[in-house]
């Protein structure tokens, strides 16, 4: 399955009780792509991102990875090759501990023994939570959570990275070291994320929505420019450009 482009094309999405979510969404990520999808809450960032991981099927309209559309029967590939974390960790997290969290993945694909110790703890070092692998994840605090279920994902060298709020509750260390992973991911990344600093500071190109339509789809330089599309979509300027630090 290529993953050099993924396609959104003209995508609708309508939950069973009526809510009309999605609105004919088109965009694409080209291979290498850090790729920001901003707007304000319930504008339907996680809903696109659990249409990509199988979790809805789109009313209409569709998204590839490559030629390969995501169904029913393409997604078992698509999360094989895309690792995902949720807005909600506590949906991700399910093992009795931290490591076994983290190595779930890899013993689903047959790693063992010392590689597997080895991979995980190189996975719990890279988001900085190797003194937790012992902890049970329900017991730990948000951002703790939210660094395991990246962790998790890490360990299987995905070819792309889909994080809903991955900034969400890390305190400034956490946070930082978090902007350093993905700038050193080199494949196609799509963040959604209300951290608009994050955007200015690591994003390629920003997707705006606003009640399930594409807004604007520009580098953040361009995104941040536009004080209309920022009033009407409810964002602000990222801290930095009102001159404060972060
Ligand atoms: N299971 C559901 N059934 C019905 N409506 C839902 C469901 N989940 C979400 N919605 C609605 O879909 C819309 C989009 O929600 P979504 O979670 O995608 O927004 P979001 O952009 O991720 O917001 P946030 O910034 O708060 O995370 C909202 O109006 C929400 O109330
Ligand atoms: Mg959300």
């Amino acid at each position: 399955m290529s993953h050099h482009l993924i396609t959104f094309s003209d995508l609708c999405f309508c939950y069973p009780d009526g809510t009309q979510v999605l609105n004919g969404v088109s965009f694409q990520i080209h291979h290498g792509e850090k790729v920001a999808l901003v707007g304000a809450n319930g504008a339907g960032k996680s809903t696109l991102i659990n249409l990509l991981s199988g979790f809805y099927q789109p009313t209409s309209g569709y998204i590839a990875l490559g030629d390969t559309k995501v169904t029913p029967s393409t997604i078992e590939s698509v999360r094989r090759t895309i690792g995902f974390t949720f807005q909600n960790s506590d949906d991700q997290l399910f093992m009795p501990t931290v490591f076994d969290d983290v190595a779930f993945g890899l013993v689903n694909i047959g790693v063992q023994g010392e590689d597997l110790q080895q991979q995980v703890t190189k996975a719990l070092r890279r988001v900085g939570i190797e003194h937790l692998a012992d902890r049970p994840p329900y017991r730990l605090s948000g951002g703790q959570k939210r660094a395991v279920a990246l962790a998790g994902i890490l360990a299987m060298e995905p070819s792309v990275l889909v994080l809903d709020e991955p900034s969400d509750g890390l305190d400034p260390k956490a946070r930082q070291n978090l902007i350093s992973q993905l700038e050193g991911f080199t494949h196609s990344q799509l963040i959604a994320t209300h951290d608009l600093d994050l955007v200015l500071d690591i994003c390629d190109k920003v997707v705006v929505l606003k009640e399930g339509v594409v807004m604007s789809c520009a580098t953040p330089q361009q995104t941040f420019a536009d004080l209309e599309l920022l009033e009407a979509s409810a964002l602000t300027l990222p801290l930095k450009m009102q001159g404060y630090t972060p």
